[in-house]
């Protein structure tokens, strides 16, 4: 990506990280779900959302249908559009991260090179990797909304799985079995891996605890 605005200069804020995550109660994260097209993703991030939402959390969820018809609408699906679609999301959440928010995140990102440039962008901890894994069998058995149907018939180029690569994570921080387990026993996990990683604390222990 060449460099086009070189003449500015970066904003320190007088509210950091740090202030807003003991303002809220929990720290900032970005939880990146990754998998195949119908491998759950996006209903698991907006399961969690809502979990974490009731217990007075500031999420969001940035969902690939969604952001690809604005802020990546002129984006397409080949390998370098991907990684384009890829990098802007890291960026927008490298910015949440900052807001003091939890972000989830629910792209197929079939490269591990795109996954792997977000996680470099912010700090270490910071880019949770969720691995949702379901076979391209289960996700064509399931098929929601039609498109392996489509692919297989060659109306769509490019398909993850069928026509395009799938790369999976080789050191996720946490692999969800999405093709066989239920909702909420995919919930809890994610859940857990949050409290593992000191990001959102059980709320009897919240008295005092060190959100720093
Ligand atoms: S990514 O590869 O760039 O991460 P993204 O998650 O934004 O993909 O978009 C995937 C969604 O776009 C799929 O869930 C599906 O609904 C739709 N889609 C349309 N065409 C394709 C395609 N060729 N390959 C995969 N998904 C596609």
């Amino acid at each position: 990506m060449s460099e086009k605005s070189s003449n500015t200069v970066w904003h320190n804020a007088a509210v950091s990280r740090e202030m807003r995550a003991a303002v809220n109660g929990h720290k900032s994260t970005i939880l990146w779900f990754t998998g195949l097209s119908g491998s759950g993703k996006s209903t698991l991030a907006h399961a969690i959302e809502e979990r974490l939402f009731e217990m007075g959390m500031r999420t969001f969820v940035f969902d690939g249908d969604n952001v690809r018809h604005g802020l990546c609408g002129d984006l397409g699906f080949s390998v370098d559009d991907r990684s384009e679609n890829i990098r802007r999301i890291g960026e927008m959440c490298k910015l949440f991260l900052e807001a003091g928010v939890i972000s989830l995140t629910a792209f197929i990102s079939p490269m591990r090179e795109d996954r792997h440039r977000v996680r470099s962008l912010v700090p270490h901890g910071d880019f949770l990797e969720i691995y949702c894994r379901a076979s391209v069998d289960v996700c064509e058995s399931r098929d929601v909304k039609g498109l392996y149907k489509r692919a297989r018939a060659g109306e769509i180029g490019d398909f993850t799985g069928i026509s395009s690569p799938y790369e999976e994570p080789e050191a996720a921080e946490l692999i969800v079995d999405t093709g066989s387990l239920s909702l909420e026993d995919s919930v809890d996990q994610v859940l857990q891996l949050l409290l593992q990683r000191g990001v959102i604390t059980v709320p009897e222990m919240t008295d005092g605890a060190d959100m720093s």
